[in-house]
């Protein structure tokens, strides 16, 4: 009996119509397109600005561009994990809400928290579930509206983050495509570092907290800077080490959006050219979830089958990790 693989078989994707430039950060805090530029390689993010949107409309959008690219009939998908850190509520999964919008009325959903490593974490799990052989079509969505838990008048998260969505279709495949290896890690020492404080059950929401601005996203920048360096590429390393990947071996990087200097410095390591770099942080910032699906849509014309691709992420947590997999569609490469 042949062993099943879970591979990528289709994407989908969604952003905001509304820009906020460096230029228009300008007139909101003291800072500059040239401190953002060379400090994180952002110009530009996506904001969902409709009154009454939550993340749920973002995800629903990129699932739907997904089915429709591929004329996928939503009752086949046998479940939906919806990685997300700004859930639409504290509770009742937007996973589910996502599930009855889009009519994957034969799923099963649930959302999968682990701040900027949730897609990263989502792809284990999915491909756990294509493996046991019980589920044939996973639809994996990595979705945040950072612009609802970030405060506008702090010059030092503000620049960062941006909406979007990504949606990716896992399905069973025998021919040894799809995730091959994964590295995944977490260390609570690092919550302290990248947080928001309250409305959880340690510091449930009054006036006091809100006047504290305490439901923002709170960083010390430097140091998740630091951790996020190290531990990207020591993960990105050694899943090449252990699989036999030689630099000429991997075909690309996917790695999470949150500083060019963090991702050069991942890419660097590895010893990648940068043409096998997947970036578009200029033009997203980081959208959290969305990172690495979103990178996946604006280079999926240059993926050819076979290619060796590794994913890498850092987050709140602190989450971690790499996972090697090879791309499952597209022209077959050739080896050289
Ligand atoms: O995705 C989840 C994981 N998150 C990350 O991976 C993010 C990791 N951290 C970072 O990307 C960077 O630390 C930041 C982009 C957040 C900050 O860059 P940095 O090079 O670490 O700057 P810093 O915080 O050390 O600040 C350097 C200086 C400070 O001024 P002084 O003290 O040197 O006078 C800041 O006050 O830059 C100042 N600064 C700014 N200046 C202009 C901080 N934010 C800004 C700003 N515009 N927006």
């Amino acid at each position: 009996m042949k062993t099943i693989s879970a591979a990528i078989t289709a994407l989908g994707s969604y952003v905001p119509d509304y820009v906020l430039t460096n230029k228009i950060l300008e007139t909101m805090v003291d800072t500059n397109d040239e401190w953002i530029t060379t400090r994180t390689g952002i110009k530009e993010r996506r904001i969902l600005k409709d009154k009454g949107k939550g993340t749920s409309y973002l995800a629903i959008k990129a699932a739907e561009n997904l089915l429709s690219k591929h004329n996928i009939n939503p009752k086949e998908i046998d479940m939906i994990i919806m990685a997300t850190a700004t859930p639409d509520m504290p509770v009742a999964s937007t996973g589910v809400f996502v599930a009855t919008e889009i009519g994957a009325t034969n799923a099963f959903a649930y959302d999968l928290g682990a701040a900027c490593s949730s897609f990263l974490y989502g792809m284990s799990t999915a491909a756990r579930y294509i493996e046991s052989g019980r589920y044939k079509k996973v639809l994996l969505i990595g979705a945040d509206k950072m612009s609802s838990i970030i405060d506008y008048e702090d010059r030092a998260t503000c620049i960062i983050f941006g909406d979007g969505a990504g949606a990716v279709l896992f399905e069973p495949n025998d021919e040894g495509m799809g995730v091959q290896d994964e590295l995944l890690r977490s260390d609570g020492t690092g919550r302290q570092f990248l947080k928001i404080e309250a409305g959880g059950s340690i510091l449930p929401a009054s006036h006091e907290t809100v006047a504290n601005k305490q439901h923002y996203v709170f960083q010390e920048g430097k140091t998740v800077f630091k951790f996020a360096v190290s531990n990207m590429a020591d993960s990105c390393e050694q899943i090449m080490k252990r699989n036999n990947l030689t630099e000429k071996d991997v075909d690309w990087l996917v790695p999470h959006q949150a500083n060019k200097r963090i991702i050069d410095a991942t890419a660097s390591r590895m010893n990648l050219d940068d043409k096998k770099v997947m970036i578009n942080i200029h033009k997203y910032g980081n959208t959290t979830s969305a990172t690495l699906p979103l990178c996946l849509v604006d280079y999926e014309k240059q993926l050819r089958k076979g290619d060796n691709l590794i994913f890498a992420s850092f987050g709140g947590g602190f989450t971690w990790g790499a996972v090697y997999l090879k791309w499952a569609y597209g022209e077959t490469k050739i080896n050289s």
